[in-house]
């Protein structure tokens, strides 16, 4: 069984405008899936797709004026979007970590860095401040931070872009998580580092049988580390599948569009499929999300937006999607 498991999520911003008229911008419609143990889940898509969002949501981590107006997070059997808030918390950076883009604003320029690994397993660990300061240093270690004994007592401003995301791996994995979500971990790093830092993820994955969950709107990475992907549009995710099928035979027109638009992969797609401006999410069209930029649109698509055939290990939510049936 998956560990993690999202179906159907909805999540809207509700806000009012000048003329106090409410408007709703639907942002997630209808997200599935599905991670298990030991296998790196994808979501890719555009900017603006809605992926940090959907992490968000299963973080427990929705502000106002984002709610999540429908759909379910099951996470190892527990039903997260009922449970309180002390509960999530207690959930939250212990069985579930995470890790952001940017590590120089996620660390506390004011704290040494292994004070900072230490803290995380202390709070959550009731840990003795030795035994937290130890499995700080082990962390740092396992994350291939050189001269680890040392760095312990680094500010963060004395690490590189790439050391710095290795600390947040180590802080993320320090209480040995189920499951870690990783929002684009290794954009704005050099190419030779964030394969480094992919590598790192990878191994983590396997040795410790996690079930990873990694955001990037960068299809090299994807074909690089993940096992399985979803493709992501305007809040849905429109086909998923193992990576190598996805890839080499997409379902759905979005993703022949994606593939074929990227300068490293072979240009998949029969005919241009039109490019085109990102979808508005206050006047979503009824239907399927992409008809407007859709070269296969045909009147059905306006009607119920197909379901993501989820038993299937590779599913598209398309009417017509390719192969055609
Ligand atoms: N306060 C807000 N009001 C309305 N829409 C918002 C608000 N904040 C974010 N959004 C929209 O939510 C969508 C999803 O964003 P996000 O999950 O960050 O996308 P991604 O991570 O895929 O780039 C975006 O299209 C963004 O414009
Ligand atoms: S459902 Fe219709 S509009 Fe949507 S992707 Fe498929 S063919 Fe295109
Ligand atoms: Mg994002």
């Amino acid at each position: 069984m998956s560990l993690l498991r999202v179906r159907d999520l909805h999540v809207h911003f509700v806000a009012r405008d000048r003329y106090d008229q409410v408007r709703v911008a639907r942002a997630l419609n209808g997200v599935d899936l599905s991670v298990d143990r030991g296998e790196i889940f994808g979501l890719v898509g555009e900017t603006g797709a809605g992926k940090s969002l959907t992490a968000h949501a299963i973080m427990g981590l929705l502000r106002e004026p984002a709610r999540r107006v429908g759909g379910s997070i099951e996470f190892d059997g527990r039903e997260l979007t009922v449970i309180s808030d002390d509960e999530l918390n207690s959930i939250r950076g212990d069985q579930i970590a995470m890790v952001v883009q940017s590590p120089r604003t996620s660390l506390d320029p004011l704290t040494r860095v292994g004070e900072q690994i230490a803290r995380i397993h202390r709070v959550h660990r009731e840990a003795s401040a030795e035994q937290a300061q130890a499995r700080a240093l082990q962390m740092m270690q396992a994350v291939g931070i050189p001269d680890p004994q040392a760095r312990m007592r680094a500010w963060p401003h004395q690490f590189s872009g790439g050391m710095a995301q290795r600390v947040l791996i180590a802080m993320a994995l320090v209480n040995d998580p189920q499951l870690l979500i990783a929002d684009e971990p290794s954009t704005g790093l050099d190419v030779t580092v964030q394969a480094q830092i992919l590598d790192l993820l990878r191994a983590s994955v396997r040795e410790r049988q996690l079930a990873a969950l990694l955001i990037t709107h960068d299809l090299g990475v994807v074909a690089q580390v993940c096992d399985r992907v979803g493709v992501m549009f305007a809040g849905v995710v429109v086909e998923a599948g193992p990576v190598e099928q996805v890839f080499t035979q997409p379902l759905h027109p979005y993703t022949r569009h994606l593939i074929g638009s990227s300068p490293d992969r072979l240009t998949l797609g029969r005919g241009a499929v039109r490019a085109g401006a990102a979808p508005d999410l206050y006047n979503l069209p009824p239907g399927c999300p992409y008809q407007n930029r859709c070269p296969r649109a045909q009147p059905v698509c306006q009607g119920e937006l197909m379901p993501l055939p989820v038993d299937e290990a590779h599913g598209a939510r398309c009417h017509f999607p390719e192969p055609g049936p």
